[in-house]
């Protein structure tokens, strides 16, 4: 049975943690990623972690040729599309490179992909495409919209794929919808590398443990909510990585059913999984302060902070139903805020400046 599997982005952030998973699981991992966020550093340690070197290409997914050579070059079950850029802020300034990276770099993907028929295929969505959520917990057919170029640009692909699905059945695509996710890999040897000053609060909170940067600014505390602080549902980003693990088994599930059932007469037997987005996270709102509290109790640091006017674009509440992920992919978060603060100070403490100067 083909277990090949291509994870675009593979070298990044949840990219590096979903490769251990998939190893673990069985899996067999070509990792192509053009390093633009991430580190050759980062490539070793999972080799080192997982006990075996990794097939790393260094490529671009605007770049069809390269892309098209690794499919020459290996015969994939199917695609974990992690490759995107994924700055909020910088989306606001550089929409173009958003949109060429994020969207087109799909789009030239897609074409490859149906070139060597390869047709399965697990997207980075994200909770940002439902924007102001109307109802908690948000579920699947929640309405979206988005505000930012880096969230049109998930919300495009989304569209892409759903078109993509009714043009031709054969394909299965499934867009996992990530809350918030944190953490990192209890050995403390891969984690989170933010380039620069972080725009995300668990980084900024480490960097402000480890003594980087000297306080946190917390963005609003006048929000409806338990203590006026922003509410996330934080995911600890190896249940993250397992529930693409998860998924990859319900779509090889799925498609062999196909296989092996196709000459079942009844037409309602077909398993064609088509375009169905699903969210990973874990179904429960922690604040700001709560977050702040519990990697303070953690790392046994003082985390200065103070609060200053809400930022631009922020909503007050945004949690996960985790029901169609446990329902379907038989998946559920089993890790803490604890388990993500512990496992965050960890990596942060060890590598204080990350992938580079590494100890
Ligand atoms: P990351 O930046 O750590 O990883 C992305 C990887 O993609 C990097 O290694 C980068 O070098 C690579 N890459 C970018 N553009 C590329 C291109 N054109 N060709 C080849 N490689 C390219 O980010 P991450 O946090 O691991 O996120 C992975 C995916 O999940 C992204 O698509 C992101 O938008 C999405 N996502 C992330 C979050 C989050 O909070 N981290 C939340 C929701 C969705
Ligand atoms: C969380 C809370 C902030 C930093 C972003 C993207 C989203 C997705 C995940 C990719 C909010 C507050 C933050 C700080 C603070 N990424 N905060 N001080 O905004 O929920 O989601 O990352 O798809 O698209 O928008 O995450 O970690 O930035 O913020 O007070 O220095 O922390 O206001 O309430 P967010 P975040």
């Amino acid at each position: 049975m083909n277990k090949k599997i291509l994870v675009t982005g593979g070298a990044g952030y949840i990219g590096t943690h979903t490769c251990i998973a998939l190893h673990a699981a069985g899996y067999d991992i070509v990792v192509y990623d053009n390093l633009s966020n991430s580190s050759r550093e980062a490539i070793n340690r999972v080799s080192i972690l997982i006990g075996q070197p990794i097939d790393f290409i260094e490529g671009d997914i605007r770049d069809a040729e390269s892309l098209r050579q690794a499919f020459v070059d290996h015969r994939f079950f199917g695609v974990i599309h992690f490759a995107g850029l994924k700055a909020v802020g910088e989306s606001v300034t550089k929409p173009l490179l958003y949109y060429n990276n994020n969207v087109s770099g799909t789009i030239t993907l897609l074409e490859v992909m149906r070139q060597y028929n390869v047709k399965n295929l697990i997207f980075s969505s994200s909770a940002t495409v439902y924007g102001d959520p109307k109802f908690l917990p948000i579920d699947e057919s929640s309405s979206r919209s988005c505000t930012n170029p880096y969230g049109q640009s998930k919300l495009t692909v989304e569209h892409i794929l759903e078109d993509l699905a009714v043009s031709d059945e054969s394909w299965n695509l499934i867009p996992l919808r990530y809350f918030n996710p944190v953490g990192a890999h209890p050995s403390g040897q891969i984690g989170e590398d933010p380039n620069d000053i972080p725009n995300n609060l668990m980084p900024y909170i480490s960097q402000v443990a480890v003594g980087k940067l000297p306080k946190l600014s917390i963005f609003g505390n006048d929000y409806p909510t338990i203590d006026g602080t922003g509410v996330r549902d934080f995911i600890h980003v190896t249940d993250l990585a397992q529930g693409h693990v998860a998924a990859l088994d319900y779509l090889k599930q799925q498609t062999s059913i196909e296989e092996h059932g196709s000459d079942e007469k009844s037409s309602d037997k077909k398993n064609s999984i088509g375009f169905l987005p699903i969210n990973l996270g874990t179904g429960k709102g922690t604040s700001v302060l709560e977050l702040v509290a519990a990697f303070s109790k953690v790392s046994e640091q003082n985390i200065p902070y103070h609060f200053v006017s809400r930022r631009a674009g922020d909503i007050a509440s945004c949690y996960a139903s985790a029901d169609k992920a446990k329902d379907m992919l038989k998946w559920r978060a089993k890790l803490s805020i604890t388990d993500m603060c512990q496992d965050t100070w960890r990596w942060q403490s060890m590598n204080p400046n990350g992938y580079d100067g590494s100890i």
